[in-house]
């Protein structure tokens, strides 16, 4: 893949910022910069080329890959070998976990949340958009339950409900809120992927449900692909989780809540039981 030197040194603030990183934050900037471009050139794929695979397609793929899909992208690198984590602090915080440990999920979540704010969305829906995918570093499968559940201990349960149901949401249209169905999902699942009996019921319960528009507003936001150039950072959300997330003064993963260890296979993904 070729990199534009120019774009990506800007993004990471310029040569003499570039200049003061360390190696091994350079080399997680460097994939992290070839993912958006990947991502960027797959979206332009899917704009141009509409021949989709079918679900019988995607399923045949399984057993032609090392590793399966639902698996958390801390656990397995398809860019050459996994690498080192930096250790987190004794008592980590949303922010350090964001930091160290989010890298394949928090520009996406970034630019949901981004886009939120600029919609003028509430604080909690901008909340659950900056959390709605990050448990996809520890496990892909089921996110919005998984994801929900890790939080659910430190938000609102409107901001954990959101992140449960975008999950199903995301696979049926409401054009009247604004979301059709993406081409990402026809791609990714194949073009006549029914979704599971559980999702479908999952739907017609949230639709039903007075709060309906709270995850409904996290796929409104959700963005299909990576939008080139818009790099927005966590600064600009930090009164927002200081109001709508309740971190705990133990440090999530050693608060002995129900879900600590949801947290410290995060921050520990290399240790082997
Ligand atoms: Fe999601
Ligand atoms: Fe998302």
């Amino acid at each position: 893949m070729e990199i534009d030197r120019r774009t990506f040194f800007a993004g990471l603030g310029g040569v003499a910022a570039v200049a003061a990183m360390a190696d091994e934050a350079k080399a997680e900037a460097l994939e992290h910069h070839m993912m958006l471009q990947l991502s960027v050139a797959n979206q332009a794929a899917t704009a141009t080329d509409k021949k989709f695979p079918t679900a019988a397609e995607v399923e045949a793929q399984i057993g032609t890959q090392p590793s399966r899909r639902g698996t958390g992208n801390l656990f397995v690198s398809h860019t050459g070998n996994v690498k080192k984590l930096t250790p987190l602090p004794e008592r980590p915080t949303l922010v350090d976990y964001f930091k160290q440990r989010f890298m394949a999920t928090s520009n996406h979540c970034l630019q949901s949340a981004n886009r939120a704010m600029q919609n003028g969305m509430s604080e909690e829906i901008i909340l659950a958009c900056l959390l709605h995918d990050t448990v996809q570093d520890l496990i892909k499968v089921d996110h919005g339950w998984w994801g929900a559940q890790m939080y659910e201990p430190y938000v609102s349960e409107k901001v954990s409900f959101a992140i449960r149901y975008h999950q199903a949401l995301r696979f049926y249209e409401d054009k009247e809120h604004g979301y059709e169905y993406p081409d990402l999902y026809r791609r990714v699942f194949g073009y006549d992927y029914k979704p599971e009996p559980y999702i479908e019921a999952t739907y017609k319960m949230v639709r039903a449900h007075k709060w309906y528009l709270e995850p409904r507003m996290v796929t409104v936001n959700d963005l299909y692909a990576f939008e080139p150039g818009v790099n927005p950072q966590l600064d600009q959300f930090l009164d927002i989780i200081g109001r709508n997330f309740k971190q705990p003064k133990e440090g999530l993963g050693f608060d002995n809540s129900p879900v600590a260890h949801m947290w410290r296979s995060i921050s520990r993904p290399d240790s082997p039981l």
